[in-house]
């Protein structure tokens, strides 16, 4: 993260996202860069991180015909820029696509990977600030367990004299294990000069990013290489390269949470989105799934075996075991949400509690209420939702319907077993259910009548 004190942080910046990889090894109708890791997408983790990295412009490059991956930067980052290339000739050709938005006149201009998604805000941080000691283009490097298929750097003490790509390179220099990320950042009073001067002039006749080093070194300019955890610097081409950095992004993420005060019992087993947070002393108990959305407050304690998404559990309330939190929930200071309970579109208020077996769907549940086992609001007629409100203090019997739309004052009792299709007032009591009918004696009849009458046994 770019800080006040940093020098780079004076420097105005532009990044360009490459987003036009077809991915056809993914085999999937989805575009590549629109996969999600932790609940997010390829193409919004790098512009999460590229935004936390101080970028003050965007810009997008998308092949022809993706609205599809246009719409999605345009969420996470409304002022990106979208630029298509039409034809894939090559990386430099690519960035080119931001030609207009390069001429603005930036200080640093990176280019990041859409399909490279680890890349910390702190390490596009690093390659800014080898940009303001000086250098004219700053690479990002990694030491590759197998660097066969990637470029290669070839340096000389802090100087990148060159980058090969495999296809080009020679014996000895396809023995060089620094690999280049693709990731760099360049001087932006440079920039268009250089990328302007890349040529075609090798074995796969493409305008390379990576020439920008050597026109940059002819010119007398200076290159400079950041060196990067080959994890963080992992494309993603296929899904078990998915999966991989999956895992890795939620170590990260695991990590992040303990540090900032949750206790996670089994972290191993948590899964983190992107955009959770957890609060101080938060507990989260084994085997719990945090979609994205979710939000838990200082205290309070996920038990085993929970789902949450676009979910805020408050201060000191209790979740689960098996319980299931979805979309627009809001689970109040100190209330208790038990085994078996699904939560959606509903807020229930402080210290309510719905410990067992219930549906709350599209309802207000009151400060202290109490919504006995087995309550299902009945929020959906097959054509529209309704809502339910039961007021603070309220006790709902076990086993009720509550048929929305409807009206529980505060204080107020329902019976167990009801099936309530009115509104019921403050502090009354409301009873849906047939009466019950009590034969003396009858049971003792039956058992007289039927016992020996039948010899004949079931085996
Ligand atoms: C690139 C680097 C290589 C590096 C490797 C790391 C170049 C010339 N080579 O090689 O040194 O080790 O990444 O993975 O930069 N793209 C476009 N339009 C194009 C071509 C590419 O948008 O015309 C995008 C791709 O979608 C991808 C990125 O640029 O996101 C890299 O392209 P790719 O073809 O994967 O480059 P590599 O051959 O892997
Ligand atoms: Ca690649």
């Amino acid at each position: 993260m770019v800080k006040a004190s940093d020098p780079a942080a004076a420097r105005r910046c532009l990044v360009i996202v490459l987003a036009a990889g077809e991915g056809t090894r993914m085999k999937s109708r989805t575009p590549k860069v629109l996969h999600a890791l932790a609940g997010r997408s390829l193409l919004a983790h790098v512009l999460h991180a590229v935004s936390a990295a101080g970028a003050d412009a965007v810009s997008v490059v998308v092949g022809p015909d993706r609205d599809d991956v246009a719409a999605e930067a345009r969420r996470v980052r409304a002022d990106a820029t979208i630029h298509v290339q039409a034809q894939r000739l090559g990386t430099a050709h690519a960035v080119l696509a931001a030609r207009d938005e390069i001429a603005q006149g930036y200080d640093d201009v990176l280019v990041a990977f859409a399909d490279t998604p680890l890349v910390t805000a702190e390490t596009f941080g690093r390659l800014r600030a080898e940009l303001a000691r000086g250098a004219a283009v700053a690479v990002l490097g990694f030491e590759a367990a197998d660097p066969n298929g990637y470029g290669r750097l070839i340096i000389e003490g802090e100087d990148l004299l060159a980058i090969r790509e495999h296809k080009d390179a020679n014996d000895e220099e396809r023995r060089v294990g620094l690999c280049n990320a693709g990731l760099m950042a360049l001087d932006g009073g440079e920039a268009l000069a250089l990328l302007d001067a890349i040529g075609q002039d090798n074995a796969q006749r493409e305008f390379y990013l990576t020439d920008a080093v050597a026109v940059a070194r002819a010119r007398g300019l200076k290159a400079h290489v950041v060196v990067a955890d080959e994890a963080e610097v992992q494309g993603i081409n296929d899904r078990t390269q998915l999966a991989q950095a999956e895992a890795t992004l939620q170590v990260r993420l695991r990590l992040a949470a303990m540090r900032e005060g949750a206790t996670l019992q089994a972290p191993e087993t948590v899964f983190l989105s992107a955009d959770t947070r957890l609060g101080r002393d938060v507990v989260v108990e084994p085997h719990v799934v945090f979609g994205p959305g979710a939000m838990v407050e200082d205290g309070a304690v996920i038990h085993a075996f929970s789902h949450l998404e676009g979910a805020r559990v408050r201060a000191g309330a209790s979740v689960g075991p098996y319980a299931r939190l979805r979309p627009g929930t809001d689970i109040g200071e100190g209330a208790r949400v038990g085994n078996f309970v699904e939560v959606k579109n509903a807020t229930l208020g402080a210290g309510a509690k719905a410990n067992h077996l219930s549906y709350l769907g599209d309802a207000t549940i009151g400060a202290r209420a109490n919504i006995g086992a087995g309550t299902i609001t009945c929020n959906y007629d097959g054509f529209r939702k309704h809502r339910t409100e039961v007021g603070a203090g309220a006790f709902v019997g076990s086993n009720s319907s509550l048929v929305a739309p409807v009206t529980i004052g505060d204080g107020a009792f329902v019976g167990s077993g009801s099936v309530v299709t009115m509104d019921v007032p403050a502090d009354a009591l409301a009873v849906g259910r047939a009466r019950q009918v009590t034969k003396d004696g009858w049971a003792q009849k039956f058992r007289e009548t039927f016992s020996g009458a039948s010899t004949k046994k079931t085996e």
